[in-house]
């Protein structure tokens, strides 16, 4: 490992930011810019969501491709305090559809920036996943003593989960052999404003799932009678977690692995529906189409594939971030709702005036 003068206490913090024009990169972003002293660097493939950042002093964008460009971004990433590798494929589709793609982004090109981590003394800010827990029954569940409980291998969709759970036992690993300096985070099922796009034909995760069946006038599809429970985390209660472990200036966070998720928001994906539904019926944007709304049920092979296989229930311990950085979610789930639904009005217009159009061509 390379010596690398400490920072200044005084100093802003520097990260470079991997996969900053998703869902948690670009809503991290927008809250570093405006509540902490940080220089972002970021890289992505796109950056559509990142426009209104490009003339900011505190931000600068490289529209790179990860896989392709490790010895420049090795350059880049000796010189920053922190690396958030926050590119990855993050869809439960997508794990069934192609889990090789998954496997090599997710895994292989991840390790790469972690092996560099550990040569350049960069801090490591690590995303797994609430997924790592598998099918684990344990409630809640805790990083420090649930066992990690994956289905068989010839279900695809826990690819996602194993390379994650196989990167994180290699960061402890180069946490013991190198002192590499890192926390990693879980996050739980993180809602809101700029998640997936609405895009005929796609499948992205759940709640712009349904808002893209309310806009195209589809039913609401219950993957297995949406009897599954997930814990609900506003996207801005999630970014506020990632930051306070950033802005962590006095190690507390070092070396923990953190649940960052909302125990009080636990329901049903049938729950979230209706609840959708019912906020959105109180929305001038989304009220004709919530209205008309049905939900119906469908089983998870016809959804995504034979490589499906799904988790019941997923309850976060989160001491472990109160504990060392004090961080609590604050919204509750209508709040989360509303919120996601404002953040996806101008999408949701969009696509239904399109589909207006082609319906009356
Ligand atoms: N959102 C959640 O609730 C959640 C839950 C658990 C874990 N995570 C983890 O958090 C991280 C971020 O998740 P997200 O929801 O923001 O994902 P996302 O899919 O919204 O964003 C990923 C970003 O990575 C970019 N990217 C993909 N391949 C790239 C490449 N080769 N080079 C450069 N950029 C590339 C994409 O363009 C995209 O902007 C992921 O590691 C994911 O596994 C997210």
């Amino acid at each position: 490992m390379t010596e690398k003068p400490a920072s200044h206490q005084q100093q802003p913090i520097t990260a470079l930011i991997m996969g900053a024009n998703g869902f948690i990169g670009h809503r991290l972003i927008e809250h570093l810019l405006r509540h902490d002293d940080t220089q972002v660097i970021a890289i992505d493939l796109f950056d559509d969501r990142l426009t209104s950042f490009m003339n900011h002093p505190r931000f600068d964008f490289h529209r790179l491709d990860i896989a392709e460009n490790f010895a420049r971004l090795s350059k880049i990433a000796a010189t920053v305090d922190v690396l958030l590798p926050l590119a990855a494929i993050a869809c439960p589709s997508q794990y069934v559809a192609d889990p090789l793609k998954v496997f090599e982004l997710n895994f292989e090109q991840n390790l790469a920036y972690i092996r560099l981590c550990a040569n350049t003394g960069t801090r490591l800010i690590f995303p797994s996943t609430s997924e790592v827990y598998g099918m684990s029954t344990t409630v809640p569940l805790d990083p420090d003593t649930t066992p990690l409980t994956m289905g068989p291998t010839h279900k695809s969709r826990w690819i996602y989960a194993t390379s994650k759970a196989l990167l994180e036992r290699v960061i402890f690993g180069y946490g013991e052999k190198d002192k590499l300096d890192f926390t990693i985070f879980r996050p739980f099922n993180f809602i809101g404003g700029g998640q997936d796009q609405l895009q005929p034909g796609s499948k992205p995760r759940v709640v712009p799932q349904f808002l893209l069946n309310l806009a195209l006038n589809q039913p609401l599809r219950l993957v297995n009678g949406g009897a599954q429970k997930r814990c609900l985390t506003a996207i801005e209660d999630g970014v506020e977690a990632i930051a306070a472990i950033i802005m962590d200036r006095t190690g507390r966070s070092r070396g923990l692995v953190l649940n960052i998720g909302n125990p009080a928001n636990e329901c049903s994906i049938r729950e979230l529906a209706e609840r959708l539904l019912a906020r959105a019926a109180q929305h001038p944007v989304y009220q004709e189409a919530a209205l008309a709304a049905h939900i119906v049920e469908t089983d998870g092979a016809t959804h995504f594939g034979t490589g499906y296989q799904d988790v019941e229930r997923r309850v976060p311990d989160i001491s472990h971030i109160r504990k060392a950085l004090g961080w609590q979610p604050q919204q509750n789930i209508d709040q989360l709702l509303d919120a996601a639904l404002e953040g996806y009005t101008d999408e949701f217009l969009a696509l239904r005036n399109q589909a207006t159009h082609q319906r009356d061509a």
